[in-house]
């Protein structure tokens, strides 16, 4: 069933010149790139996308990294759009990401991790409104 998702072309990865690369790997897929914004989040945008993890102990660092420069936000689409944007991510922590990813194959940490993909079709909903609205 084709499905939204929202991505978000992390600061790391628009500063290390990474935007055509993610965007590639999306489209060699065979997803659909519906909308595609640059801008930088402000703090209330990062309280609001990462509300469940505003009370982490990791939350500080990784709301000064997301608001640190801009990152290119997208709305991808295609059959199970979530899950395959996922797996085309890799595990969170580059470090641990297996290669063949993107987190894998160019990230070595676990917050600088290049991309976010929503995680339910929940999310997906909530953070598309919150960044295309
Ligand atoms: P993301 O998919 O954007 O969702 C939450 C983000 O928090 C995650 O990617 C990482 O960038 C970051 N993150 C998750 N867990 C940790 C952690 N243990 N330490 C530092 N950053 C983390």
């Amino acid at each position: 069933m084709s499905q939204q998702t929202l991505v978000l072309i992390k600061p790391d990865a628009v500063a290390r010149g990474l935007i055509g690369e993610v965007v590639s790997r999306l489209e060699r897929k065979g997803l659909t790139i519906e909308e595609m914004r640059m801008r930088t989040m402000d703090a209330a945008l990062a309280d609001a996308h990462y509300a469940d993890h505003v009370e982490k102990p990791f939350y500080p660092p990784l709301k000064e990294f997301m608001t640190s420069g801009p990152l290119v936000a997208l709305i991808v689409s295609g059959d199970e759009s979530i899950a395959a944007v996922r797996a085309l991510a890799g595990a969170t922590d580059g470090r641990k990401a297996v290669p063949g990813t993107i987190r894998g194959d160019l990230s070595l940490s676990n917050r600088e991790n290049l991309i976010h993909a929503s995680d339910s079709p929940e999310s997906a909903k909530r953070e598309i409104a919150l960044w295309f609205s």
